[in-house]
């Protein structure tokens, strides 16, 4: 049987999304405005990395920009703002210049320490600006971040 989806938090690198083929994304521009999409796999086929630096240019995958500028993501451990969702499917949804909204798995953080979203769904900065990493804190309306190719 195959292993649950996970989200695993890479130091002062990009989110790795284990068993992605699991996983339903969406990009929304709003709640009620969205496609399904699917992601690209890296090598190992089965994760994919995803850029939580802000600067991909090949976003929403990791391009390493993260490893070629320094990036440090040091996380302040205030904590995701969850809301509850019973039975919910992994799901990644991308919200246009803004965060990605995770729900049904677990996040592990690099300490090892595991926050379970298996019930809920938490927005996780993709910005790279957050003072609440790995949690999105809406820096990404201060520093205008734009979710597209650059
Ligand atoms: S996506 Fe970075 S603070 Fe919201």
């Amino acid at each position: 049987m195959a292993e649950p989806p996970r989200l695993v938090i890479t130091p002062d690198g990009p989110y790795s999304i284990t068993s992605a083929d699991a996983v339903t994304v969406l990009f929304a521009r709003s709640r009620s405005d969205y496609s399904t999409g699917r992601l690209t796999p890296d090598a190992p086929a089965d994760a994919v990395l995803l850029c939580r630096c802000g600067r991909s240019g090949s976003p929403p995958n990791c391009d390493e920009t993260c490893e070629r500028s320094g990036f440090q993501a040091d996380p302040a451990g205030r904590g995701p703002d969850t809301s509850r969702e019973a039975g919910v499917q992994p799901r990644l949804a991308f919200v246009e210049n803004g965060p990605i909204m995770v729900a049904g798995m677990d996040v592990v953080h690099e300490d090892g320490s595991v926050t379970s979203l298996t019930d809920h769904e938490a927005p996780m900065c993709r910005c790279g600006a957050s003072n609440d990493k790995p949690w999105c804190d809406f820096s990404h309306r201060v520093v205008r971040f734009c979710s597209q190719k650059r």
